[in-house]
């Protein structure tokens, strides 16, 4: 089993950013914490993260026939981007979405997903957790 978890714009600014929110934990942590969860469900993993559309665009392309399962969080990507969407759909991988915050709870704008609307599950407001709970979904379901 091989997954690929994708950050999308600002998550390189855990810590700094808002952190009454994201909390004060730093990218590097997050890093190594999806890094030790992978390693104790014996999963294969890669983290990648970008500030930038089209990088996560062909990332998710370059994934088709490596990856297995794909752990998403596109960060402000999330509401606005068709083309992450299409780009998930034209793999056809199975995904799973993430965010540290409770979008659902956040203003009118986050409400819409277009990542959710291919993703199989989503998992929000949980902080790190919520990337152990997708990996553990996509491990129980495909691996
Ligand atoms: C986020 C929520 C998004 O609305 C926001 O734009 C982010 C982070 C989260 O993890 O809670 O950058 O995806």
């Amino acid at each position: 089993m091989k997954i690929l978890v994708i950050n999308g714009p600002n998550l390189n600014m855990l810590g700094l950013r808002e952190p009454d929110l994201y909390g004060r934990q730093d990218y590097a942590a997050l890093v190594q914490y999806v890094g030790d969860c992978c390693k104790n469900m014996d999963v294969e993993h890669e983290i990648f993260q970008s500030n930038h559309e089209g990088e996560i665009v062909e990332k998710i392309q370059k994934a088709y026939k490596v990856f297995d399962g794909i752990v998403i969080n596109a960060a402000a990507y999330t509401h606005t981007s068709v083309a992450i969407l299409d780009a998930l759909k034209a793999v056809s991988i199975p995904a799973v979405e993430v965010h540290l915050t409770d979008i659902a709870l956040r203003e009118q704008f986050r409400q819409l997903s277009y990542t959710g609307m291919y993703c199989e599950m989503t998992y929000k407001g949980l902080g790190f957790e919520g990337y152990k709970k997708a990996i553990e979904y996509l491990c129980e379901k495909y691996k």
